[in-house]
């Protein structure tokens, strides 16, 4: 054997060692989510209607894979798409960041204040809650693939949280549900532009405070003239 090629080796066993522990996080953060968490989906929880009979082909963020007909669980290819998707509903290592904890959780627990699926947690203590807490504290980080303005940004999946606070709205209204890399919703691209003004707003006002929400107040389209009351008929 040549020197040249034992370096050769030698190069590709390091990088192999040196990719070997991420791949090997990522499959172990597979197998906690498809035996632990994605159970919780199908689970009859006392009192509750199941995650599933909601959010199967679901149009809002959390849009899980349709079970076929006659089945009660996904398939391996299904887990894993869901898997996919999951994993971009919550922010790895902050389950306080995380809308898949926050949004079914009581709003005295410190959930968010309306989910149309109600108060599927009364509290944190939950079994289930802390399994899916269990889950996103030992998450490995997640590779975004199509970010243009926010590179960088460590806090993604809160800045998301916060773009749905400011205009009330779900994650779809910007995301085409299942896929949230894709830019096939319009208001992605809208939304996108209306970072760069709050940015520009910011540096011209020279105020920090500037947010979405510093127009938007809740509703998509922001107020530009006052309600005026119309006389009665
Ligand atoms: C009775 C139907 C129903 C059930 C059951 C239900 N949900 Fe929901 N959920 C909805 C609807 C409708 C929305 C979208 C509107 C809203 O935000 O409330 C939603 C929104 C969400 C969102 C936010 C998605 C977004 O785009 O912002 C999350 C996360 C969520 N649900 C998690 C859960 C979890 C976890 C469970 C089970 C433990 C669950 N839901 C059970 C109806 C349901
Ligand atoms: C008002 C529009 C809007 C809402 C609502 C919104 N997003 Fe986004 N999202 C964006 C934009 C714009 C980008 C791309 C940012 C960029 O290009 O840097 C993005 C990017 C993302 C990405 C990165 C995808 C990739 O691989 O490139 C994820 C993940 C994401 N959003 C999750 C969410 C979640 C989860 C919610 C709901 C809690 C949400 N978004 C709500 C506008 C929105
Ligand atoms: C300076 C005020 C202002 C700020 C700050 C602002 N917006 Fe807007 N936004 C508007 C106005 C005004 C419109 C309506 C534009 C129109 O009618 O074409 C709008 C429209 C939108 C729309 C399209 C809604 C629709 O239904 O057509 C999205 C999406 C949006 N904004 C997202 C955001 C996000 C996300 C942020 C924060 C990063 C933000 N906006 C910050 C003023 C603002």
């Amino acid at each position: 054997m040549t020197q040249r090629r034992l370096i050769g080796y030698a190069f590709a066993i390091i990088l192999g060692a040196a990719s070997l522990p991420f791949a090997a996080a990522q499959s172990a953060d597979y197998d906690f989510y498809k035996t632990r968490v994605q159970p919780i989906f199908l689970k009859h929880r006392p009192g509750h209607a199941r995650c599933v009979v909601c959010h199967s082909g679901a149009g809002n963020g959390f849009s899980l894979q349709p079970l076929a007909a006659g089945t009660t669980d996904w398939t391996e290819e299904q887990s894993q798409r869901n898997y996919a998707v999951l994993s971009r509903l919550v922010a790895p290592g902050d389950p306080d960041s995380s809308p898949l904890l926050l949004h079914p959780l009581a709003p005295e627990a410190g959930g968010d204040p309306f989910h149309s699926g109600g108060r599927q947690f009364e509290s944190r203590n939950d079994p289930d809650w802390q399994t899916l807490a269990a889950w996103v504290r030992q998450k490995p980080p997640v590779e975004y693939t199509n970010l243009k303005v926010l590179k960088g940004n460590s806090q993604l999946v809160g800045t998301m949280r916060s773009f749905n606070f400011a205009l009330r709205s779900n994650c779809a209204f910007c995301h085409r549900p299942g896929d949230f890399a894709s830019d096939a919703n319009p208001m992605k691209t809208m939304a996108r532009k209306m970072i760069e003004v709050a940015e520009t707003l910011k540096t011209s006002l020279g105020d920090k405070n500037v947010t979405c929400y510093t127009c938007h107040r809740g509703e998509e389209i922001p107020r530009t003239a006052p309600v005026m009351r119309t006389a009665a008929p």
